[in-house]
């Protein structure tokens, strides 16, 4: 199926503004395509950014059949723009369509739509060192119908804008506070599929705890309260002795992250061991405590990798490597960063142009 492209006249185009909020500021053009029974995905096509328009009915707003990805465009030193793995989004985007009982999207399609996208709005990908162009694919259920069940009808749209470097004045350390009452997902739920609900289910704990100062939430698992699953929007790694970075074994309920599937690539051609394992919150928290753990940092697209410097539990403050931000976490950022952006090596085939 070929894209149609409507883009708007470039006078009518603007460029990427020098100040701007992530996730409030759009890019001037959208994907969108249609899925019904008779036709299947149909009508592919970039326009400019603009609201849809659904019927109250719509099954999304009612039972939330609904998945997005979250990948970025990068500004390449070298001159032109880089994706980062986007076919690893973009599988996983099915994965979750396939879970949430939503038609699959054509790979190759999918890939296409964002490219082109990002070429038309290429004036949007930001400049600035750190910053980048935030890419947002979705798939919402739009039969207009009450009745529970698998919608007949969906949309996938694509929009992207622009996202500031996550850290301004070079890697900060955040507090996460491990969650003892609430739960993100459980095995056998949708918890390792990116559907908007495991979102709106961590809200509460996520306004509870930054209350008491803490930025984000640990997850523990749903059954026992005792292993170690992911942080808010980010899968979490521990640091043993500055040499063997261990994270939670995907358990069927984490997010399976594309930022820790990197690091598990990536960490053992710069000398580090890693391992995958089940991690049990009272014995990490010793190992901090007794020094073995030298750094904990969490890993996802948005921040690549953010040092975590305290974590809390039940009323104790663990404070790791003094609060500061350690030599794994940097190095580990700026291999990956020096890839996103082109200064790097791309021993791994990871960069797509656009
Ligand atoms: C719940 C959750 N875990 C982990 C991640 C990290 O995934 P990735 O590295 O693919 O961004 C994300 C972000 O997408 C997330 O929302």
């Amino acid at each position: 199926m070929m894209i149609k492209i409507n883009s708007l006249p470039i006078e009518q185009c603007n460029a990427c503004p020098e100040e701007y909020s992530f996730g409030v500021t759009f890019s001037d053009h959208m994907f969108l395509q249609n899925f019904d029974q008779d036709n299947g995905w149909n009508d592919a096509n970039i326009g400019p950014y603009r609201p849809l328009s659904l019927d109250p009915s719509a099954a999304v707003f009612h039972y939330s059949q609904e998945i997005f990805e979250g990948l970025k465009a990068y500004k390449d030193v070298n001159g032109g723009i880089n994706l980062f793995r986007p076919e690893e989004n973009i599988k996983r985007f099915n994965r979750s369509a396939k879970r949430m009982v939503m038609p699959e999207v054509d790979e190759a399609l999918h890939l296409d739509a964002i490219k082109s996208l990002v070429k038309i709005d290429k004036a949007w990908v930001p400049d600035q060192k750190g910053a980048s162009l935030y890419i947002r694919p979705t798939m919402i259920a739009t039969s207009p119908k009450l009745g529970l069940g698998a919608s007949s009808a969906y949309s996938h749209f694509i929009i992207t804008g622009p996202a500031g470097s996550y850290f301004s004045g070079g890697l900060t350390p955040i507090a996460v506070f491990v969650s003892d009452e609430y739960r993100r997902a459980v095995k056998g739920g949708v918890g390792e599929a990116k559907t908007g609900g495991n979102y709106a289910a961590s809200l509460l704990a996520s306004e509870e705890v930054s209350k008491i100062g803490y930025s984000q939430v640990l997850w523990l698992d749903a059954v026992n309260g005792q292993y170690i699953e992911e942080v808010g929007a980010m899968n979490i790694c521990f640091v043993y002795e500055g040499k063997k970075i261990v994270t939670p074994a995907l358990s069927g309920s984490i997010l399976p992250g594309i930022t820790r599937d990197s690091i598990l690539k990536l960490a053992p051609t710069l000398g580090y061991e890693v391992s995958e394992q089940k991690l049990d919150i009272n014995e990490i928290l010793a190992d901090i405590d007794s020094g073995k753990i030298t750094e904990v940092f969490g890993c996802g697209t948005a921040a690549v990798i953010s040092p975590v410097g305290e974590l809390g539990f039940k009323g104790n403050k663990h404070i790791i490597n003094s609060n500061q931000t350690g030599p794994v976490s940097k190095h580990l950022y700026d291999e990956l960063t020096g890839i996103q952006y082109g200064t790097h090596e791309d021993k791994f085939g990871w960069i797509h142009k656009v």
